[in-house]
């Protein structure tokens, strides 16, 4: 995926701007991390980049495509590893992973990918 961001901005109020001009080209193969002190817009960045948040100014494309007309396309591609992980207790194995494969949009295979899933995870119980 390479992702092109062209002078993004964000300001929350008119006194203060938390990003400005950014301009970055990330492409593959590459593993990048954000680093900066507290309070230096890495979360407001991430945001952005993932259609939480919209910038002040400036524009991101992904694999040449504006991220704001091709929201399905980011999302499709996007994966999330929770600093913390958090389970939903009142929820059944077969149902938590109902629900996460609701999410990643799976069709029809869906009931099959859970049983084979738990199948496979039976040796750790
Ligand atoms: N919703 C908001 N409204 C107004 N100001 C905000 C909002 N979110 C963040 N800010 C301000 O924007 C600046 C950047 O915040 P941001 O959370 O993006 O930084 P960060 O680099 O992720 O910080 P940390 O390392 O503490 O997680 C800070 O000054 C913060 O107070
Ligand atoms: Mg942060």
């Amino acid at each position: 995926m390479e992702i092109e961001i062209k002078n993004l901005s964000k300001a929350y109020s008119s006194e203060k701007s938390v990003l400005s001009g950014i301009d970055l080209e990330l492409r593959p193969p590459s593993i990048i991390g954000l680093i900066g002190p507290n309070g230096a817009g890495k979360t407001t960045f991430m945001k952005i980049l993932v259609r939480q948040l919209l910038a002040s100014t400036g524009s991101i494309t992904i694999d040449g495509m504006d991220i704001g007309k091709n929201e399905n396309y980011l999302k499709n591609r996007l994966g999330d590893l929770p600093q913390e992980f958090g389970l939903y207790e009142e929820l059944t194995v077969y149902q938590l992973l109902d629900y996460m494969a609701l999410l990643k949009g799976l069709g029809p295979e869906k009931k099959e990918r859970i049983e084979s899933c738990i199948e496979k995870n039976r040796a750790f119980r």
